[in-house]
């Protein structure tokens, strides 16, 4: 049988900051559909993984591969095009907090449109068709003409999962979603992303600072520290006193 084509792919990439050696050599890559959790202690160079794969900061050497294609030397329009491929949640709800929920979801719809439209905010009925089914989807549809400011941590959240369902993209990455949640919240925000992801077969790459949430959404959990990949297992390979050392492990 041939291998799937992963859809991100990571080739011994490295970034420093200044002298600060961030990550050093990664490989890694996630397949369609596959929810993969980025385990580490603080500073170990989870942020900058994901910075390396959305270019929001150019790695030093190595490759990024988005299905067939590299992405890290790409600029312009060529950059644009690749980035809407990405759909981005983050641990600070990274909405527009004066939009509707409905009209951040739309936000997801930017990079589909011309860049006329896109600036006046013309919105297709068939985008706002997919705006509402995408909220409908995460169970806000309730919410959808309530500015996002006065939604709760996960119910914010929860639109952001709307929005890059929105988006179509082919890979989500998910840094600490759950990190200002509390514990029930931040199962069914994860578990909304996990089904999500595999219903429109995405790929996600999602970093997490609990190991049990980790062992219960993941399908594979990559951990690492100091800037290096220490661990690369499916779940029911992982053994209990490995994830420990995840957070002890010196290097
Ligand atoms: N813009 C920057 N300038 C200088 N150093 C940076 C910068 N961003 C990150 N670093 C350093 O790179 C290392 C990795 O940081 P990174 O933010 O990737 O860690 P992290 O695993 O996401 O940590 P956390 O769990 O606290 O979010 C740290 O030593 C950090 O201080
Ligand atoms: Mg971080």
């Amino acid at each position: 049988m041939k291998p799937e084509q992963p859809t991100l792919s990571l080739v011994n990439v490295s970034k420093a900051y200044g002298s600060q050696k961030a990550i050093r050599d990664i490989n890694l890559h996630v397949n369609p559909g596959e929810f993969v959790v980025l385990l580490g202690p603080s500073g170990a160079g989870k942020s900058t993984i994901f910075k390396c794969i959305s270019q929001l900061v150019r790695p030093d050497s190595g490759e990024v591969w988005l299905d067939s294609q590299q992405i890290n030397h790409l600029r312009g329009n060529a950059l644009r095009l690749q980035r809407r491929r990405i759909g981005l949640i983050f641990q600070q709800f990274n909405l527009v907090s004066r939009l509707s929920a409905l009209q951040n979801v739309l936000l997801g719809r930017l990079g589909h449109m011309q860049t006329w439209k896109a600036n006046l905010g013309l919105f297709s009925p068939a985008d706002r068709q997919l705006g509402l089914r995408s909220l409908d989807r995460v169970g806000m549809l309730d919410k959808a003409y309530q500015r996002a400011d006065t939604l709760s941590g996960g119910q914010q959240q929860r639109v952001a999962i709307a929005r890059v369902m929105a988006q179509e993209s082919n890979l989500i990455l998910a840094d600490e979603p759950v990190a200002s949640l509390d514990p029930v919240t931040s199962r069914q925000v994860l578990s909304q992303l996990k089904d999500v992801a595999a219903e429109s077969n995405m790929a996600i790459l999602c970093s997490l600072h609990q190991t049990d949430l980790a062992l219960e959404f993941a399908d594979r959990i990559i951990a690492v520290s100091n800037g290096v990949v220490t661990l690369n297992k499916y779940v029911r390979d992982v053994q209990e006193n490995e994830l420990e050392s995840v957070y002890t492990s010196k290097h």
